[in-house]
């Protein structure tokens, strides 16, 4: 069974990919720090599982905790690297932090996965590379844009590394997947987001509101050159971007050119309104709204085109936005008991 080292495992994506793998005959090996996520995801994991996954309490900015993993699994056929700070908002409060963490443990995993000789890596992206596009619909040709917010220039810098690395050792295969706005929760309902604090994002936001945490979700802006004035966004399924991964690696085993950047979403742009819209008709929600001004470094509408993952990874996606709406709100009202 080949060995997959997780960084960020027990976080919201990283928790889906470990049950993804697991299903795909992969053996997951996390490593996580639990600065952004909860140690209770583990069992959860190992639930959906349906069997052990080690989890190591360690930061990919320490070689010393990597190698210690290292010499306790022995070989690893690959690595998929989540482990980051995501908010663009905490980035803008606090640059030096996301420098350190998000490149940190790019370069020190780097370093590790070149001693260890892992042949395969996967780099957790993002659309946000593209920064504020002249097109809407974005390929992977798009230029990278200038970075709105040192959060983007960290995924920018990691997959300019990914060039690098490859050029100076050209046995290493690397695929960076680029997500568009993962949402929705996995439909057993025992994983979801977890954010800690007041949600940056839109979907937390919603759900939390739906369930009586915030008084109001804010709609920031509607003078958007968009259809009805609110941003346009990618929203696509947590299990569909975990799927995405599964089709990564498989892709690397057999690579024919590398490293390959793919955009992950559907395709399709939903604006905040409609979102709000269907979450509340196929939850039988009413959400309280109101309207504020736009939010700083929002672009007014983007999305992807997946024609690249659908023909080279033989990756769409397949769940709805009404599905990911609803495993969101099944999601959120779990986490009574939780
Ligand atoms: N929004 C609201 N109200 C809220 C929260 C969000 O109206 O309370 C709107 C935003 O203005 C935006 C849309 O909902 O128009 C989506 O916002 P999110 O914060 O959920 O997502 P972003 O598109 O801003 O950010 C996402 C990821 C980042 C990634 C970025 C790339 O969260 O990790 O896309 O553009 F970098």
């Amino acid at each position: 069974m080949k060995k997959i080292l997780l960084t960020g495992g027990t976080g919201y994506i990283g928790s889906h990919i470990a049950v993804a793998l697991a299903r795909e005959g992969y053996s997951p090996v996390i490593a996580d720090n639990f600065s952004r996520s909860d140690r209770r995801i583990a069992e959860r994991i190992r639930e959906l599982c349906g069997r052990a996954v080690p989890v190591y309490e360690a930061d990919c900015r320490d070689i010393n905790a990597l190698r210690n993993l290292r010499d306790r699994e022995g070989h690893l056929d690959g690595v998929i690297h989540l482990a980051a700070f995501k908010s663009v908002g905490e980035s803008v409060r606090k640059p030096a932090a996301y420098f350190d963490n998000n490149i940190g443990s790019m370069s020190v995993l780097s370093a590790f996965i070149k001693e260890s000789k892992i042949p395969h890596f996967v780099f957790s992206s993002s659309c946000t590379v593209y920064g504020s596009p002249e097109v809407r619909e974005v390929t992977e040709e798009t230029p990278f844009g200038k970075a709105f917010s040192p959060y983007g220039y960290t995924k920018q810098a990691c997959e300019r590394l990914t060039h690098d690395l490859v050029r100076a050792e050209p046995w290493l295969k690397v695929v960076s997947l680029r997500y568009f706005n993962p949402i929705g929760a996995h439909p057993s309902g025992r994983l979801g987001e977890l954010p800690g604090g007041i949600p940056d994002n839109l979907l937390p936001y919603i759900t939390q509101t739906a369930v009586g945490e915030r008084e109001a979700l804010t709609v920031f802006g509607e003078d958007y050159d968009t259809p009805d004035g609110s941003c346009v966004r990618d929203y696509v399924h947590v299990c569909d971007v975990a799927e995405a991964h599964v089709r990564a690696l498989a892709y690397l085993a057999d690579a024919e050119h590398s490293p390959e950047v793919f955009n992950i979403g559907t395709g399709k742009g939903h604006s905040v309104k409609e979102i709000i819209d269907i979450f509340s008709r196929v939850n039988g929600v009413p959400l309280k709204v109101i309207h504020g001004p736009r939010r700083p470094g929002d672009v007014d509408a983007i999305y992807a085109n997946v024609d690249k993952a659908t023909e080279v990874l033989d990756w769409k996606s397949t769940y709805t936005v009404e599905d990911a709406l609803k495993h969101a709100w099944e999601w959120q009202k779990s986490l009574v008991n939780f």
